[in-house]
C-alpha cells in the first residue's frame, strides 16, 4: 500500500490516530464525556463503580446490574499467597508504581489470560484488587503487619482503599471526595498511557502486558507523576505571598510547574474545578491553615503570567493531601481509576484491529561504506 500523504507532528499533536466511542476530550461545547455522557454530571450523580461499568460494558447499570457488579468487586479483592509473598519481598523504599507494575505483572503469571481468566475478568480483578495490592505493600513495609485485604465492609473501592489505608471506616466526605476522584481520573481519550495501552494491544499481546505498558507511561511527571510533583511543589510555600513569588521565580528560570497546561484543552480542564471544589471543602475540614491557599495563589499567577490554568492533576494533589493520603500514593490512585479507561480501549482496540506502526523521517548519516575495523578510529 502507498501512503499518499506525510504529516509529521512533534509528539503527534493535533494528529488523529484512530477512532474511539468512548470519551471526548476538549470538543466544542463539551469539555470531556464518557460514551456521552458529560463528566459534570457523573461526578455529581454517579459513582466510580457505575462509571468503570459504563466504560467496560458500554451502558450505565441498572441498579441491580450496579448491586451484581459491586459484589463481583468485592470477591475479586483477595490476593493470592504467591503475590502476597512477592509483596513482602519487594523493598520498602520502592515507588508504589513499581509496586503496581511489578504485582500486575505477577498476576499475569497466576491468572494468566486464557478461556477461564478472560479479558473481562481480568479488567474487572484487576479494578478490584488494585488497592490490595498496594496497601498490603505499604502496611507491610510502612507499618509492619500484614492486613488481610479483602474487607467487605466497604461497598466501594474508593472506601476500601481509605479504610486499609487507615485502618478504619473512612469519613464520608472524604470517602465521596476519592470517589469523585476516580470517576474524573477513568478515562481521557488518547492520552498518552492510552494510547501506549492500544499500541501494545495491538500487537495482539496480552492483558497485563498491555496494562504494565500504560503505567509505565503514565508515571512519567508530563503525565500522571504530576499530581505527586504538584504536592511537593504546594509545600514548598508557607504563605499565599511566598507562593506568589517562588513561582514567578521558577517561571523565569523556564521551569515547569506541574498540574498546568494541557495538550488538547486550550482554556480550561473541565474536571479541575470539580476538584478544586473538593479541595477547599476538605481544606475546611482539615482546617488546613495555608495549603489551599497557596494553590489559589500559584494558580494565580500561573493564569497572569502565562495564561495556563490547572489541569485535574494540581488540585487533586491537594484534595488526597486532606483525605490523609501519602503523596507517593498519588499516582497510583490515578491507575485505579484509569484501569477502567484503559480496559475499555483494550476491548474497543481488539474488536477492530490492525498493528499501530508509524513511520520516522530519517535524519542520520547518509549510505556509506563499512569500514574495516583496523582502519576506526
Ligand atoms: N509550566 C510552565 N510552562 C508551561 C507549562 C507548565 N506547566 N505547560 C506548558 N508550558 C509552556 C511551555 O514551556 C511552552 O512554552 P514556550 O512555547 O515558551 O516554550 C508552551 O507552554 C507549550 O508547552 P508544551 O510543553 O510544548 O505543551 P505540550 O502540549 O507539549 O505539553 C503538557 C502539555 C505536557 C501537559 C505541559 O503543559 C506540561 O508539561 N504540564 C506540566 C505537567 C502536567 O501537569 N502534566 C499533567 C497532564 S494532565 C494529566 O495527566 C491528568
Amino acid at each position: 500500500m502507498t501512503v499518499e500523504t506525510s504529516v509529521k507532528s512533534r509528539g503527534l499533536e493535533g494528529i488523529v490516530v484512530g477512532e474511539t466511542a468512548i470519551s471526548t476530550v476538549g470538543k466544542e461545547g463539551v469539555g470531556l464525556t464518557y460514551r456521552g455522557y458529560d463528566i459534570h454530571d457523573l461526578a455529581n450523580k454517579s459513582s466510580f463503580e457505575e462509571v468503570a461499568y459504563l466504560l467496560i460494558y458500554g451502558t450505565l447499570p441498572t441498579l441491580q446490574q450496579l448491586q451484581n457488579y459491586r459484589d463481583k468487586l468485592i470477591k475479586l479483592r483477595r490476593l493470592p499467597n504467591e503475590l502476597k509473598s512477592m509483596l513482602e519481598m519487594i523493598p520498602g523504599g520502592a515507588h508504589p508504581m513499581e509496586v503496581l507494575r511489578t504485582s500486575v505483572s505477577m498476576l499475569g503469571t497466576l491468572e494468566t489470560e486464557s478461556a477461564q481468566y478472560t479479558g473481562y475478568n481480568i479488567a474487572d480483578r484487576l479494578i478490584a484488587c488494585t488497592p490490595s495490592m498496594l496497601l498490603y505493600w505499604y502496611q507491610f513495609h510502612k507499618n509492619n503487619i500484614r492486613i488481610e485485604p479483602w474487607n467487605t465492609e466497604e461497598q466501594t473501592i474508593a472506601g476500601y482503599f481509605l479504610h486499609l489505608l487507615h485502618g478504619k471506616k473512612p469519613d464520608d466526605e472524604m470517602r465521596r471526595c476519592l470517589d469523585v476522584s476516580l470517576i474524573l481520573y477513568a478515562e481521557h481519550e488518547f492520552n498518552a498511557s492510552t494510547f501506549a495501552a492500544r499500541v501494545t494491544t495491538s500487537t495482539e499481546s496480552d492483558f497485563y502486558s498491555v496494562i504494565v505498558s500504560a503505567i509505565g507511561t503514565l508515571r512519567g511527571a508530563l503525565h500522571g507523576g504530576a499530581n505527586e510533583e504538584a504536592m511537593r511543589l504546594i509545600s514548598l510555600f508557607k504563605t499565599p505571598e511566598q507562593a506568589t513569588v517562588g513561582v514567578k521565580e521558577m517561571l523565569a528560570k523556564k521551569a515547569k510547574i506541574m498540574g498546568f497546561g494541557h495538550r488538547v484543552y486550550k482554556k480550561s480542564d473541565p474536571r479541575s474545578d470539580i476538584i478544586k471544589a473538593w479541595s477547599e471543602k476538605l481544606s475546611h475540614q482539615a482546617r488546613d491553615g495555608y495549603l489551599f491557599n497557596v494553590s489559589e495563589a500559584i494558580e494565580k499567577v500561573m493564569w497572569d503570567e502565562k495564561k495556563l490554568f490547572p489541569n485535574l492533576d494540581f488540585y487533586s494533589a491537594t484534595a488526597y493531601h486532606f483525605c490523609g493520603i501519602p503523596t507517593p500514593l498519588f499516582t497510583p490512585l490515578f491507575v485505579m481509576a484509569r484501569l477502567s479507561g484503559w480496559s475499555a480501549h483494550i476491548f474497543e482496540q481488539r474488536a477492530n484491529n490492525r498493528l499501530i506502526r508509524p513511520e520516522a523521517e530519517y535524519i542520520g548519516p547518509a549510505p556509506r561504506a563499512y569500514p574495516p575495523i583496523e582502519t576506526r578510529g
